[in-house]
């Protein structure tokens, strides 16, 4: 593989003669860059054993794990959800489940209207929280992400009408309920005060930098505050102060517009098109069609903060979190009171982001920690790319007007722009181009984060995505983990320190760094990690969005899976599997960490032959599950 300038590693922009093509050219051929040996092929890879051994090194421990002390189970293609001997798992509440008193049961026919829907949980399940409210009633936050027109709508999409769209809609959004104490587990109580349904049609207040833009303003709001709705909801966050924080992903794809309509360098970064096929918003309801409100888009891509103990309370969009492709958000407190919220943007070749409050918590004072992710400072990584084992340094480069070459001349005209239009920003500065960055999570104890890099077929390909660093392998089909400690264990530090602590692979078809780092054998292999979470005992639950095809490279692996990983020793092993074309992603405990709440989202997708969870003949359904251990104990020991 030949080298590939830094030039390239920095512009993952495709060949277009926009401005921001030519700002980032400016910027970068003023910057001085780090040595840029980095391009390493494969077979350089392959040389380098460091990288495996390292990893490998800590594997040769992993026999004692004293964490890991459940039977693992082997790969499953069973229709159902499997866990370990000692624990048992059953559903919470599936897609269309009645959220109200008054509400509708679930009507398989597809011929449900959007009422039904607006007062029924959403589909596709994904982030979700439990907020306890005492030791026996808690109220549940979850995201439901997306939807499955071949099961939501009798024609399955293929003749929509206004209302069809508005169940889109309606089944799209944040479901917020009560659950009460049942037995060893839990059961939703429709009778909830805090229940809620959050919808692509719900007000939402925009704060932060971003707040009253030109960028935002559109005709049904001048002011470019007031938003309605949030959707593809993917992943989330909570904090110390009781709120929930919800994660607009892939909104590009709601937008449409009439064939042929030009599309500029900005809506490309951020994959807007005129075709919106899957969703078809654009046809029945113009605010998603961008020919006609071009600052629409503009008004997702955000994080949104949501009080769930207030039905009533208007969900806020966090601007100076910065606008993409957001999966989710994990906030800490730093040791100086700081608020530090480390947010990936999942897309091929995009960016890993960090969030430094300009206030401090402050334990005393719930109300105004409030107002913490208001303002504050925007960071994006770069990581040393000319390491060859799996280690390696890092540098947070600030995203501030008027710094870093993020200047008018550059086409950043204030600090909205630069929040509004990150990734062209994180372009300007430098930052490295990851292979998807999915979840973050933060070990409860050391702090150190973890972040899963789920796959990127065009690493060593396009642009700008050459092989190395956290990045090590072109045409990624498996995915990593990749995780840091910042310098002295301070979060607002500027530089930080990473290793691998695993690559996903397949040992019994490659000999190669496909086979995966040594804590990857024939009985725990997976691929594409992307949720990941602690619990209390400081386990590493790693979910899994991979292929489940269970042939040529991925045979062996089955469905997709929950793993458990050891942080120390690296020893992984599988804890579940989840039924028939489904992927495995929301993950949250219960106050006494007796259940483990975990998403099974989009079971028989496209049609394949599910009937999770209620078996027969039935339609699949996204659904949560609880799993709890027989034995009545808690996860966190
Ligand atoms: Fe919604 Fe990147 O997963
Ligand atoms: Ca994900
Ligand atoms: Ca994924
Ligand atoms: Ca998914």
């Amino acid at each position: 593989m030949k080298n590939i300038d830094l030039h390239e590693q920095s512009s993952n922009l495709d060949n277009d003669d926009s401005q921001f093509t030519k700002m980032v050219d400016k910027a970068l051929s003023r910057r001085d860059f780090m040595k840029s040996s980095g391009a390493l092929g494969m077979g350089a890879f392959l040389a380098m054993s460091p990288l495996s051994q390292a990893i490998a090194g800590s594997h040769k421990k992993t026999n004692h794990s004293n964490l890991l002390a459940f039977n693992a189970i082997s790969a499953s293609t069973a229709d159902s959800v499997i866990v370990p001997e000692g624990y048992s798992a059953k559903p919470l509440i599936s897609w269309g489940d009645p959220l109200f008193v008054d509400a509708p049961e679930f009507d398989s026919s597809g011929k449900a209207p959007a009422s039904s829907q607006e007062r029924q949980f959403g589909d596709n399940t994904d982030g979700m929280h439990f907020f306890a409210i005492n030791n026996d009633r808690a109220v549940m936050a979850v995201n439901n992400e997306y939807i499955n027109p071949e099961y939501l709508f009798h024609h399955e999409g293929k003749s929509m009408t206004a209302d069809d769209v508005k169940k889109g809609q309606a089944a799209h959004g944040v479901s917020v309920f009560e659950v009460a104490k049942e037995g060893n587990s839990w059961k939703v109580d429709k009778a909830g005060k805090l229940n809620r349904r959050i919808t692509a049609n719900t007000e939402m207040e925009m704060t932060g930098p971003a707040t009253g833009h030109d960028l935002l303003k559109t005709k049904a709001d001048p002011a470019g505050k007031t938003i309605l709705g949030t959707f593809n909801n993917c992943a989330n966050g909570m904090t110390p102060w009781g709120t929930y924080l919800t994660c607009e992903e892939n909104f590009h794809g709601y937008f449409g517009a009439p064939d042929g309509t030009e599309v500029t360098a900005e809506q490309k970064r951020y994959g807007i098109k005129p075709s919106d096929k899957r969703y078809q918003w654009s046809k029945f309801d113009s605010r998603f069609d961008f020919s006609k409100n071009p600052n629409e888009p503009h008004r997702f891509g955000w994080v949104v903060e949501i009080d769930p103990m207030n039905p009533t309370s208007v969900p806020k969009k966090r601007s100076a979190l910065g606008r993409f492709k957001h999966e989710n958000a994990a906030l800490m407190i730093n040791s100086d009171g700081h608020v530090v919220v480390y947010l990936g943007d999942d897309e091929r070749g995009e960016h890993l982001y960090k969030f430094v409050s300009k206030g401090k918590y402050n334990p005393e004072n719930q109300k105004a920690n409030r107002e913490l992710l208001e303002e504050g400072t925007l960071f994006v990584a770069k990581f040393s790319m000319d390491t060859d084992d799996g280690k390696g340094q890092g540098e947070w480069l600030e995203l501030t007007h008027g710094k870093n070459g993020l200047t008018k001349e550059n086409g950043f005209s204030d600090q909205a722009t630069v929040m509004i239009y990150a990734r062209q920003a994180a372009s300007v500065v430098g930052a490295t181009t990851m292979d998807r960055p999915e979840w973050v999570a933060i070990h409860p104890n050391n702090k150190t984060v973890f972040c899963t890099l789920t796959n990127n077929k065009h690493r060593g390909k396009k642009q700008g995505q050459y092989v190395g660093g956290p990045n090590p392998r072109a045409k990624n089909n498996y995915g990593q983990i990749v995780r840091w400690q910042p310098a002295n264990n301070d979060h607002t530090a500027i530089t930080f320190e990473w290793d691998l602590y695993v690559l996903a692979g397949n040992p019994t078809v490659h000999k190669d760094a496909y086979a995966g780092s040594k804590n990857i054998t024939a009985e725990n292999m997976f691929n594409s990690p992307d949720g990941i979470g602690f619990d209390g005992a400081g386990r590493l639950w790693i979910l899994t969005d991979g292929k489940y095809s269970n042939k040529d490279d991925f045979a062996g692996m089955g469905n997709n899976q929950m793993l458990c990983g050891d942080p120390e020793t690296g020893e992984i092993k599988r804890f579940m599997t989840a039924p028939i074309a489904c992927e495995v992603t929301g993950l949250t405990f219960s106050g006494d960490q007796k259940t483990l709440f975990v998403g099974i989202q989009h079971p028989g997708e496209r049609k394949a032959n599910s009937h999770f969870p209620g078996g027969g003949d039935s339609k699949p359904r996204s659904t949560i599950m609880m799993i709890t251990k027989d034995d009545g104990s808690s996860f966190a020991v």
